[in-house]
């Protein structure tokens, strides 16, 4: 068992949570037709669904929350966070949005075009539906190392540049409004970009005139990862690393919600001041008045705050440390997870765990619904719930590759022993993995199908 770092934080408000008993959890289940996305925040014990949003803010947040100045327009919490944004990020202009997907959906809503393509790692699939929700079409460049999840590749959200490179040359630079990166590759396992491939990638999109814009949701996890794992970072700071990556980039667009630590907010950063212009109207469209866009200045006030919060070494160590301990838990038990451990959360192969299950009876569903029988955990599947497809032409079922069951961890709200837990837990469901059956419709939506289709057992 690795060494673990003690919480770099005490505890001085307290959220009870509660197990309910067993039969609870099973009426529970009943009536969320086995979908745990339906289940009552109430009857959950550890909620591991989304690291999004769901962090404990510390005491200078809530303080700065008092400060927050509601002024329409020019509000002091503004600058504030606007003195913040320009100091970590150094792009010349930016707006806030209520989150993230509000960032994307401008950015779109101002380059993409129908027919266009936008190249990425991957897209987290809010931005994969705000392109094509413009008619555009996002396109997935990872290397190939990032589908095989026993690789312990340390990179293993890189671009590759030769594809993109091919890409570029194939779809032609009329047809690239903008390329992208995802750092942490949250849709691949949460794993980072190394510098050098961010330069890399930099350079191509520069060759060839395409604005390259960062999807900085985890950026700070990527920059604690690039200190840790690339040559000639150990001795440099989390901000200075991450003053070096934004460097190479003409934009971002950011779901503060992650390594900003609030429970709501977004930035969309950039240096074109004509595209600006143009963000600028269509989010007092949309979101607001461009200095809160969509946000109370409280809002702002927290986020100014936790953006310098989110770079503190003493809580990225802490914070990298939770995943890797409880994967390595896991592995100890026989429960393969994506290697190496993400930044952000722990992904499960529910896929190796449950090979009598076939893919069309949802092992990762399965394996969710028994974690939160056995130990009231919420985690989400990441498999063909939410990713098979139908094709409309052939009338056959694609399935994704992998059947997986992410572990997300809010920052600073869950300690050593609540992880321990969910790895005991795990270990036990292990042992009789054989007996686990798989799940059938009784609900699904054409789209989005994960979020409300209801099951029933096998
Ligand atoms: N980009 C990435 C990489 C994300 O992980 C998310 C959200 C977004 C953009 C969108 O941000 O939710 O603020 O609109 N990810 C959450 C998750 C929902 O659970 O992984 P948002």
């Amino acid at each position: 068992m690795p060494n673990t770092l003690p919480e770099p934080y005490r505890i001085k408000v307290v959220e009870p949570i509660q197990l309910i008993p067993p039969e609870a959890r099973e009426s529970a289940l009943r009536e969320a037709g086995y979908n745990l996305f339906s289940l009552k925040a109430e009857d959950i014990f550890i909620d591991l669904l989304t690291d999004s949003g769901t962090g404990a803010m510390s005491q200078e947040q809530w303080a700065a929350i008092m400060r927050g100045d509601e002024s329409y327009a020019g509000a002091r919490s503004y600058h504030r966070l606007k003195a913040a944004v320009e100091d970590i990020f150094g792009f010349k202009y930016f707006v806030p949005t209520h989150q993230g997907r509000a960032a994307e959906n401008i950015l779109s809503a101002v380059l993409v075009r129908p027919g266009n393509y936008i190249p990425s790692n991957m897209h987290f699939d809010t931005t994969d539906a705000n392109i094509r929700a413009r008619g555009g079409r996002p396109a997935n460049l990872v290397i190939d190392e990032a589908y095989d999840p026993e690789n312990p590749h340390p990179f293993k959200g890189n671009m590759d540049v030769a594809k993109l490179r091919a890409f570029i040359e194939t779809i032609g630079v009329a047809n690239i409004p903008f390329g992208m990166l995802t750092v942490t590759n949250n849709a691949g396992g949460g794993q980072p970009v190394s510098m050098e491939n961010i330069r890399a990638v930099a350079g191509i999109y520069r060759e060839y005139g395409i604005p390259f814009f960062i999807d900085a949701a985890r950026y700070a996890e990527n920059c604690y990862f690039i200190r840790q794992r690339e040559h000639g970072y150990a001795q440099k700071s989390v901000k200075e690393i991450a003053r070096e990556m934004f460097s190479l980039a003409d934009g971002m667009t950011m779901s503060a919600k992650k390594d900003a630590i609030v429970n709501i907010g977004g930035l969309l950063c950039l240096n074109a001041e004509s595209t600006f212009q143009h963000i600028r109207n269509e989010l007092i469209l949309r979101e607001g008045f461009p200095t809160y866009g969509g946000l109370a200045g409280r809002d702002l006030d927290a986020m100014a705050v936790g953006l310098y919060e989110g770079l503190q070494e003493d809580y990225l160590a802490h914070r990298l440390g939770q995943t890797a301990f409880l994967a390595a838990r896991l592995n100890e038990a026989g429960i393969p997870t994506i290697q190496p451990a993400g930044g952000h959360g722990v992904y499960i192969n529910a896929g190796a765990i449950l090979p009598h299950i076939p893919q069309h009876e949802f092992p990762a569903q399965s394996l969710a619904v028994e974690l939160y029988r056995a130990g009231g955990i919420r985690g989400v599947e990441i498999g063909s719930v939410m990713f098979a497809c139908l094709d409309p032409e052939t009338n056959q079922w694609h399935y994704p590759k992998l059947e997986l069951l992410r572990l997300a961890i809010p920052r600073r709200t869950y300690t050593h022993s609540h992880l321990s837990y969910v790895a005991d837990i795990l270990a036990e469901i292990k042992e009789r993995a054989g007996q686990l059956r798989g799940y059938k419709y009784t609900y699904a939506p054409e789209l989005l199908r994960h979020f409300t289709a209801r099951f029933e057992p096998l």
